[in-house]
């Protein structure tokens, strides 16, 4: 189990890139950090590997406090975003050669035997003579990982390891990456940007801004339960559409169109209606397109992505979007009649907080 109690990080220019970061991640985990650029999640990895000391704060493995303790003494595997193989060593010598630095090295036919084990596990047997300048960045990648694995480390710490790939060769080997952690049962924090990446295939995800966590949770919570509007703003793709409304009396009112608060369901609501705006959230999925509509409108673009296609239109004087089947055969200039599903619609306070 890996605690994270109180985590700060002030650098040296005084920047406090993580405030107060506190986390539980349990053995056999597979968790992704996932933020924005500048968040702090090298920040964070590169603490926990014992790269960079914290300002304060504990991380405890297995209940015992690892802070000060030499990187080498942690039990960790590290990817880095760009592999770090030695350009002028083989693949095996790469994958071996942290088995024979160090004083507990390994006699060499060993640590090879190590190696080719590993190798098969990860299937790159065939790339075993080549030398890193050959092979393709995803056989890069897979050397990499071979490399951090093969110390047979209790944690596994991936900083943005697939993001020198193409779109599908990332696709594939998150996916590989996932089935092998399963496999060999390792505790992993995997670090990317890509919400599509976490969500597809973390156990559970720490999405943070800001040096803050904004919410840590199972993959469909953060997409269905977001704790805040920055947390249903980073899920989901296309963003979801978000609207001030104003609160009179059981309506909310905006230019185009009203919401009746009697038909939202009292027990969603997560705390009183204080205040008179508030911050409506509708994801694109969830609009839908009705013979009662909230309001009508016109597509502006139509953008096909394959079974659906994203209808682009102005509400509000602002841009928005609703995701239809592709066979309605809606075409851009066409009238929209817009309605909602009730039970689908967030609502947030103007500083962010979820409220239904
Ligand atoms: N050595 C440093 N000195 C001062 N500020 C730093 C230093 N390293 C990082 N920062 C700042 O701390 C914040 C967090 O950085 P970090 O590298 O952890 O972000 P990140 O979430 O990994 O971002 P990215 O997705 O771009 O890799 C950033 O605002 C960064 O500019
Ligand atoms: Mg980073």
């Amino acid at each position: 189990m890996i605690e994270i109690e109180n985590l700060r990080k002030v650098y040296d220019n005084k920047y406090e890139a993580l405030k107060s970061i506190n986390l539980t991640i349990n053995n056999s985990e597979l968790v992704c950090l996932l933020g924005p650029s500048g968040c702090g999640k090298t920040t964070i990895l590169n603490i926990i590997a014992g790269l960079l000391d914290p300002t304060s704060g504990d991380i405890k493995f297995d209940g015992k406090s690892i802070i000060g303790m030499h990187p080498k003494d942690r039990d960790i595997g590290l990817v880095f975003q760009n592999y770090a193989l030695y350009p002028h060593m083989s693949v095996i010598d790469n994958i071996m050669f942290p088995l024979v630095v160090g004083s507990n090295k390994l006699p060499k036919a060993e640590a090879k035997k190590r190696a080719q084990e590993y190798m098969k596990i990860t299937k790159i047997e065939s790339l075993e003579d080549k030398k890193p300048g050959t092979m393709s960045g995803g056989q890069q990648q897979r050397v990499a990982i071979t490399r951090a694995l093969v110390q047979n480390p209790k944690i596994l710490l991936l900083d943005e390891p697939l993001s020198n790939l193409d779109a599908r060769l990332r696709l594939q080997i998150r996916e590989e990456i996932r089935s092998l952690v399963k496999r060999i049962n390792i505790t992993t924090i995997f670090v990317t940007h890509d919400q599509e990446e976490a969500l597809s295939i973390s156990d559970r995800i720490v999405l943070m801004d800001q040096g803050i966590v904004q919410q840590f949770d199972r993959p469909q919570n953060l997409y269905l339960e977001p704790a805040n509007l920055f947390v249903a703003k980073f899920m989901g793709n296309p963003i979801i559409n978000t609207f001030e409304m104003l609160k009179q009396d059981n309506t909310l009112v905006s230019q185009d169109f009203s919401l009746d608060l009697k038909k939202f369901d009292k027990d969603r609501f997560k705390c009183d209606l204080d205040g008179d705006k508030f911050i409506v959230g509708i994801r694109p999925e969830y609009f839908v397109l009705s013979h009662t509509p909230l309001f009508k409108t016109k597509v502006t673009v139509k953008e096909l992505i394959g079974k659906d296609c994203i209808l682009n239109f102005e509400v509000n004087n602002q841009a928005a979007k609703i995701i239809v089947d592709t066979n309605s055969n809606i075409e851009e200039g066409q009238e929209l009649a817009i309605s909602v599903e009730y039970e689908n619609i967030y609502l947030f306070n103007l500083e962010g907080k979820r409220i239904y």
